[in-house]
């Protein structure tokens, strides 16, 4: 693989709830910003039409900020990098119209990014980084995927959700608990103080190295139904963190197992881990303490680069770039993007 070409790329990322931008310089990260969007806290859950207006609202003084944090000027930008897909078309359509919009306006090319991709080159993003080739585990709200990237970058899918991504079982779980959206950190944070083994979630385990969670879902849902309604509240105040650190370790073993068996498989040495998820702490010590047995090397970004944001695709446009690639203006929001 070679390493990227010069310039200055601005990336862009709506393919969700975020609105984030980011420089990029000669391959070193200079800004990225983030603009979440808490509104959708009180559905439960990303509602897609609010989700563009906001993005709409935002999108300029986001990219304002990237600029004004990287100390660089619009007139400076040599690249335009955006994602394109997968996500929710509406998002998708605010960030790709703007990207045209400053692509054709200051002369400077497009490069349209997967937003999977993206997630893939977040271990880019600072050193250290894997060297190629690598396997790549992306956990995050919308995906679940194990990557083989190949020495010139090429990606070949081992295994994926065939259900729910990791991310939404702890979104909707959390929901059953009533813990706010997003799920993920809250149920995290229990984790510290509750026992693993309080109760044995069933861990899904299918043949080769695909991955699937709506039966542990449906599990906590039993489990909670089992209980009678006038004990429940009493019973979840007493056992909220015991119930968070069952479900999180039943769901880290289920990422663990199709992981470490590629691993084992395919003989590789280099391991990245990627997407919302990643940020989770006990999937973090797993994996670590997995690589370190194993003699592996293991890259997880910083949790800011673990969540959605513009540093991973202005990150992986760089490197598209120094392969010649670029997109034409005429590219369009691809709300089912799969992995090239
Ligand atoms: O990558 P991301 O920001 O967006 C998608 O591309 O989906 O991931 C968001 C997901 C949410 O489902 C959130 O609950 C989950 O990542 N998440 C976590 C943690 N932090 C974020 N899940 C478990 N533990 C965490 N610490
Ligand atoms: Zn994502």
């Amino acid at each position: 693989m070679t390493s990227g070409a010069d310039g200055l790329i601005l990336g862009i990322e709506t393919s969700c709830d975020d609105t984030a931008a980011a420089i990029v310089s000669d391959g070193r990260l200079l800004s990225s910003f983030v603009s979440s969007q808490p509104l959708h806290d009180q559905y439960g859950g990303v509602v897609p039409e609010l989700a563009s207006r906001d993005h709409q609202k935002n999108v300029v003084a986001v990219v304002r900020e990237a600029l004004r944090q990287a100390s660089v000027a619009l007139s400076d930008v040599d690249a335009i990098a955006v994602t394109y897909g997968p996500g929710l078309a509406g998002s998708l359509l605010v960030g790709l119209s703007f990207a045209k919009g400053l692509s054709a306006s200051l002369g400077v090319p497009l490069i349209g990014v997967n937003h999977i991709e993206g997630h893939i080159y977040s271990v880019f993003i600072e050193e250290p980084s894997p060297r190629f080739p690598f396997l790549c585990m992306i956990v995050s709200g919308g995906h679940t995927m194990l990557v083989h990237v190949g020495e010139n970058g090429e990606h070949d899918i081992l295994g994926r959700t065939r259900d729910d991504a990791a991310g939404e079982a702890f979104d909707k779980v959390a929901k059953m608990l009533g813990l706010p959206y997003p799920g993920g950190p809250e149920i995290d944070r229990r984790t510290s103080e509750g026992d693993p083994d309080f109760h044995r979630f069933p861990r899904a385990r299918l043949d080769g190295y695909d991955f699937s969670f709506s039966g542990i879902k449906t599990s906590m849902l039993y489990f909670l139904n089992d209980i009678p309604e006038a004990d429940r509240g009493r019973f979840l105040a007493d056992h909220m963190s015991d119930l968070c650190a069952s479900f999180q370790s039943a769901v880290v073993d289920m990422i663990m197992d199709p992981l470490s068996r590629a691993v084992h498989d395919m003989r590789i040495q280099e391991i990245a881990l990627t997407g919302g998820v990643s940020a989770n702490s006990g999937l973090r010590e797993a994996a670590s303490a997995f690589c370190k047995e194993k003699g592996r090397h293991l890259y997880v970004p910083k949790p800011e680069y673990c969540m959605d944001n513009a540093a991973m695709i202005a990150t992986a446009a760089y490197y598209k770039l120094a392969s010649g690639i670029t997109s034409p203006l005429t590219l369009t929001a691809d709300p089912a993007a799969t992995l090239a």
